[in-house]
């Protein structure tokens, strides 16, 4: 897919289709004006018959007779002018963008980033329209045979239409940078897309690498010899249910100056969680192949980040493993010694992911970090208190969960806060160990964090539970059903603002 700048009058654009957001109750506007009279006043009476309002989403196609330089017009409803936002263009971008996907229409040029959206600039305005249009155009369909594979649409070429006034390089920035961060999202719904008895550890592993690779970016892996030399008790605890290794995977990326402290990013990276001994029930056990959408949407933000080329030092550290029920797995009751020398009572096996990141935590200690954000798809709990609609986030840092907060908001990918207030600690108190790894039923999130939180006790901190986030079960405009790729924008969003 290429973007390419319009300039001149927007009705004589040479197209196969003209694409126009009209906002809710303005239909008057001099732009409809003049389209009506080029289709003979087929806008205006599809306007007095109600078939198309300008209500958020709604879409009408019209043909046109020869004589003008584009084949079709659709116009897409912005909605109300009134919260008109960055997140809502996004998301009409997407929608127009799958709706001509769908009828086979490979190429359009857009007016989009003239939507009036209060308080934006254009290059705010057309990174949001360029991101909606490469997030409706990806599929994961490499399963698929050829003949399907071919029989969708792809988009080739997207027109974006500059105003009067409005400077290419601007535009031209603002998509270069959208390209880059899709570039992250779409690698990290290919990473959580791909099935479990294709993706290992090993596989995970070797994909960061390759990514890294392509980026320029540092990455080194520890292997279980390693692990074992350095003590991960945690990591190796859940592996050992697997009889596929685990992986620890490391990426440095250096755009700052030498010796500034490094952001830390660090990810659950488990690549499938069956719960181990303490089985899930068999009731969409499938989707746990996203159990490692941690660690995709920090490698995904990764790659943005260095394909943009940050002014900024950045660590990632992915713990990868498999968490599977065998005859050589943790049984509830063991006892594992964590990294940092913390001992950690295993009472339920599903309680996994927090095992490997306790150690992956204390690991990260070593570089030093400013701060540390870890992403995790880490409780059931967390689907029920939020839904799909915002991951949850906690931390020992009221300035940096701040932070976060507004670049979930800017991004559209939604974080809302949970307290971590010292009185949750006692939930994870164990009589036979210095933690246990379950809480009760109460506040699962909450106690989930409290657990990760003694092993972030020396750096400013923020985790970020994505367990209702990290996978689409329907599809939505700009997402289909599968990995969304989420916290891959939010987290760009963040870093982008640090600098
Ligand atoms: N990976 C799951 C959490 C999860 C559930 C993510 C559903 C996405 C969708 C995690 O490892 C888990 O099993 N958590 C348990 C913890 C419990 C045993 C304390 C949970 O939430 O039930
Ligand atoms: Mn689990
Ligand atoms: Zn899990």
């Amino acid at each position: 897919m290429e973007f390419r700048i319009k300039r001149g009058v927007f009705e004589a654009q040479q197209t196969s289709c003209l694409v126009l957001g009209v906002l809710e109750s303005k239909l008057k506007t001099a732009q409809l004006q003049a389209l009506d009279k080029q289709t003979d006043g087929a806008l205006s009476r599809s306007f007095r018959s109600k078939e198309f309002t300008g209500a958020e989403g709604e879409k009408m196609l019209v043909h046109v007779g020869k004589g003008l330089p584009w084949e079709r017009l659709l116009l897409v409803g912005l909605g109300k002018e009134r919260g008109l936002s960055l997140t809502r263009l996004r998301k009409v971008s997407s929608m127009a963008s799958s709706f001509l996907i769908g009828k086979k229409i490979s190429s359009f040029v857009t007016a989009l980033g003239q939507a009036p959206v209060k308080g934006s600039n254009l290059v705010e305005r057309i990174q949001a329209l360029g991101e909606g249009v490469l997030l409706a155009d990806y599929r994961f369909d490499q399963y698929l045979e050829e003949e399907k594979q071919k029989k969708r649409t792809s988009l080739s070429a997207v027109g974006i239409w500059l105003a009067p006034g409005e400077k290419r390089a601007d535009a031209e920035a603002a998509l270069a940078v959208a390209e880059q961060i899709c570039a992250g999202v779409c690698f990290a719904r290919d990473l959580v897309n791909q099935p479990g008895n294709c993706k290992s550890p090993e596989y995970l592993a070797r994909q960061a690498l390759q990514m890294a690779e392509e980026v320029g970016i540092k990455a080194t892996l520890l292997e279980r010899k390693e692990l074992e030399r350095e003590g991960f008790g945690g990591v190796l605890g859940v592996a050992q249910g697997s009889s596929r290794d685990p992986y620890l995977i490391v990426l440095q990326y250096h755009g700052g100056t030498k010796d500034a402290r490094p952001i830390a990013l660090v990810g659950k990276g488990v690549t499938f969680d069956s719960g181990g001994i303490s089985l899930k029930p068999s009731d969409k056990m499938d989707e746990m192949k996203m159990d490692m959408g941690g660690a995709a949407a920090v490698l995904g933000a990764m790659s943005a980040a260095a394909r943009m080329k940050l002014p900024i030092n950045l660590v990632a550290v992915v713990p990868a493993v498999e968490n599977m029920p065998s005859g050589t797995a943790i049984r509830p009751g063991d006892i594992l010694t964590s990294l940092s020398g913390k001992t950690i009572e295993v009472l339920n096996t599903d309680a996994e992911g927090r095992l490997i990141l306790a150690d992956a935590l204390t690991y990260v200690g070593r570089f030093n970090p400013r701060v540390v954000v870890d992403l995790a798809t880490l409780t059931g709990a967390c689907i029920v208190a939020l839904g799909s609609h915002a991951s949850a986030v906690l931390g020992n840092h009221d300035g940096l969960i701040r932070q976060l907060l507004k670049s979930g908001e800017r991004s559209g990918e939604r974080l809302w806060q949970m307290p971590l207030w010292d009185e949750y600690s006692a939930m994870v108190k164990s009589d036979f160990a210095d933690l246990k790894n379950v809480g009760g039923r109460p506040a699962g999130t909450i106690t989930a964090a409290t657990f990760l939180k003694n092993f972030a006790e020396n750096y400013t901190w923020a985790h970020i539970d994505i367990a209702g986030t990290a996978w689409e079960e329907k599809g939505r405009p700009g997402c289909p059903k599968g990995g969304t790729g989420f916290g891959v924008r939010m987290l760009v969003e963040y870093l982008r603002a640090t600098t």
